[in-house]
């Protein structure tokens, strides 16, 4: 309880400080938006956003595309080096029919010599909800053999400005014939927004 005290006093102390910085640089009045006052506050929540992930890797609505090898990739047991884009589909159930939540857009590069790992930097933009246009950044290791991996928020915008949290994601499912996976996520993030936890689909 204490350590929670003092870190609420130096962030009330941070923010009320910033004020003054705007407003000599700017001339501008101070911030009046809600989440300014929610964090001076202390009314940040933490939203579940849950949903999945349609990963096409391959047949006729590929949504993931290489951009890159390395000379090591098509050796390497761990196709060190290949870097994809992709702009997957989110939806609030596994299957690619149901509600649509948003999409996921990003990097992911095979970046381990030795196990199965991506370096990611993936941005979900919802377009659904109550989180319609706001963005949560994601940046992080995915050992994707793993059951269940752990990735780092970096960030956010709109609802989710100053959110920081993590992601748990596993492979709901995949087809290896068609090339085919569901990925399902479950982000836990800071938010500052008066209104209840959302969450896409059921847990
Ligand atoms: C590709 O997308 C179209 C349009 O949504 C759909 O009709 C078709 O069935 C999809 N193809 C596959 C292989 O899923
Ligand atoms: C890149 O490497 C991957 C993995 O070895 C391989 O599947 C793919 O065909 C390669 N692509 C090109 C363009 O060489
Ligand atoms: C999300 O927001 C956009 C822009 O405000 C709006 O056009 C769209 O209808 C919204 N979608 C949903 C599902 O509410």
């Amino acid at each position: 309880m204490a350590k929670l005290i003092i870190v609420v006093l130096m962030l009330s102390s941070l923010f009320l400080a910033i004020p003054n910085v705007y407003a000599r640089k700017q001339q501008g009045p101070e911030p009046k938006t809600s989440w300014f006052q929610s964090i001076c506050q202390g009314k940040e929540k933490v939203a579940k956003v849950h949903f999945y992930v349609q990963d096409i890797l391959g047949g006729e609505n590929v949504t993931v595309y290489e951009v890159a090898n390395a000379s090591i990739t098509s050796t390497s047991p761990t196709s060190f080096g290949q870097v994809r884009v992709l702009d997957d589909l989110l939806t609030a159930e596994p299957n690619i029919n149901s509600q649509e939540v948003g999409r996921v857009q990003g990097l992911i590069t095979s970046a381990d010599l030795k196990t199965s790992a991506l370096a990611m930097n993936l941005n979900f933009v919802f377009t659904a909800g109550e989180f319609n246009g706001s963005t949560i950044s994601i940046l992080g290791r995915n050992q994707i053999m793993d059951t269940e991996r752990e990735l780092p928020v970096a960030g956010g915008t709109g609802k989710f400005r100053f959110g920081r949290g993590y992601a748990l994601t596993s492979t709901y499912s995949y087809d290896p014939i068609t090339n085919y996976g569901v990925l399902e996520y479950t982000i836990y993030v800071t938010y500052v927004d008066e209104s209840t936890i959302s969450l896409f689909g059921d847990m």
